[in-house]
């Protein structure tokens, strides 16, 4: 089964429900104009993501096609702060059950903890409700396959929201290789690198256990993985992995609760003071007597199991092979990635933070075999994960057009992308390269 595009015609005949003006999911090109429709979205988990990318902004931005129809968050005092932030005026609920039950929504947008989105997706595609979830889509073989039965079974639609795909400068790697100007790509070398800020951020919050994030390989790791099926046009087939923690967790020669409970603040490099940023305050500091979640939690708990070193091998479909790692402790972020072709390479360094200036946001060369090196230009972006999350809003809510392979990600990309990474794990824990196809029927 391959990747399918989500154009606006296909999703109103397989959703069967919707009117064909409606923009949502729409590639621009695909439909004819017409009245635009609003459809009621319900929030499941209000957290930043929840406030940021999903939150008031759309109402403001493609208010004649979004209205919020309910906000649900297990923590009550969360989901209040979290509607102020928003601006919404719309009702919040604790229990998803009850909120769907009321509102009726058309869509759920999910953006909850990792471990929680399959029980939600599932739930929502069963009373008949289209989803959009935030990444990771799911953190093991067997939520995959029940988010994928449900999808099925209901004859809905989800979207998983890859906003990586969409930087000006991803689509340009994904045109140099449709080019074919390196011929047929053999092998990928591709290395990401997570900061002390960044990174190390994983490890105060619910991220460093795997029972709730499925460790870096899943919850950072299936973007990259996604990048790489995408920019690839494959499946990948199998992966072995090892991985280690050798910086957090255990690590650490002493350790606290929370950074702002800490009596070793003046030794930690790791000390994080929260308390100049008003909005988490609010939204986290002012709610943690209700669930105990503290957003500046230490990183070196002991309860950390997740990796902060990892690497692994992937084969594809098309033959290639790709070496990858993932490191969350370096003094700069971004990465490398290179695709060695049978007439040449692509080269790019991305830079996303650095303690030096840069000119560009990324250098790309392409280097053709017995050539030349030419410098590709790097499409300039504004916003937020280099312009991607504004552009896959424009793409999902708005009118722009795009290529058939800027497509807005399905189930499939969602499932394809995770699997590598939960095969990554599970061949670090059984110590075996695992087959991607013995992990889920598609
Ligand atoms: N695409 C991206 O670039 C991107 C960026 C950031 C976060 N995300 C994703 O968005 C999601 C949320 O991330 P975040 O940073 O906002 O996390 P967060 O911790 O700030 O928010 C999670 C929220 O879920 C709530 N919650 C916990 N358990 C719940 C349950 N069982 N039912 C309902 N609500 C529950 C918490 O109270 C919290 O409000 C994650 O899946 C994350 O991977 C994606």
């Amino acid at each position: 089964m391959r990747e399918k595009s989500i154009t606006r015609r296909e999703f109103v005949k397989q959703a069967g429900q919707i009117a064909a003006a409606t923009p949502l999911f729409a590639l621009g090109a695909a439909a004819a104009p017409a009245a635009p429709v609003r459809r009621r979205y319900a929030v499941v988990g209000t957290g930043e993501r929840a406030c940021f990318m999903w939150g008031g902004d759309l109402v403001k931005r493609y208010g004649d096609v979004v209205e919020f129809a309910g906000l649900c968050d297990i923590n009550p005092k969360r989901v209040g702060a979290a509607k102020a932030i928003m601006g919404v005026d719309c009702p919040t609920f604790t229990s998803f059950d009850e909120m769907c039950d009321r509102v009726k929504p058309d869509v759920v947008i999910v953006t909850t903890v990792d471990a929680f989105h399959s029980g939600y997706i599932v739930n929502a595609l069963d009373r008949g409700i289209d989803v959009i979830t935030e990444k990771p889509m799911v953190i093991d073989e067997t939520q995959c396959q029940s988010v994928l039965d449900a999808e099925k079974r209901n004859h809905r639609k989800i979207v998983v929201t890859f906003n990586l795909r969409y930087p000006p400068k991803h689509q340009k790697i994904k045109e140099l290789l449709l080019s074919g100007e390196i011929g047929r790509v053999i092998s990928v070398d591709f290395n990401w690198y997570l900061d002390v800020s960044h990174g190390a951020d994983y490890f105060r919050r619910w991220h460093r256990l795997k029972s709730r994030s499925g460790s870096l390989w899943v919850h950072k790791a299936t973007h990259h993985f996604d990048l790489i099926n995408w920019w690839l046009g494959a499946d990948p087939v199998s992966v072995v992995a090892d991985g280690r923690l050798g910086c957090y967790g255990r690590n650490g020669a002493f350790r606290s609760t929370h950074c702002r409970a800490c009596p070793h603040t003046s030794q930690c490099r790791f000390f994080y003071d929260m308390t100049p940023d008003t909005t988490r305050m609010k939204l986290y500091a002012g709610c943690e007597d209700t669930d105990g979640y503290h957003r500046d939690g230490c990183v070196f708990r002991e309860d950390v199991d997740i990796y902060d070193t990892m690497t692994a091998l992937v084969k594809y479909s098309n033959d290639v092979t790709m070496t990858y790692s993932l490191n969350a402790f370096m003094p700069f972020e971004g990465y490398r990635v290179a695709f060695n072709g049978e007439r040449g390479r692509l080269e790019v360094r991305d830079y996303q933070a650095q303690p030096w200036a840069v000119q560009d946001e990324a250098d790309i060369h392409l280097t053709t075999s017995f050539g030349q090196r030419r410098i590709i230009d790097v499409p300039k972006a504004q916003g937020e994960h280099g312009g991607g999350d504004d552009r896959l809003r424009d793409l999902m809510f708005g009118t722009i057009e795009v290529p058939e392979y800027m497509r807005i990600p399905d189930s499939r990309a969602g499932a394809m992308s995770c699997l590598v990474g939960i095969a990554a794990r599970k061949s670090i824990e059984e110590k075996r390269p695992i087959r991607i196809g013995d992990l889920v029927r598609l």
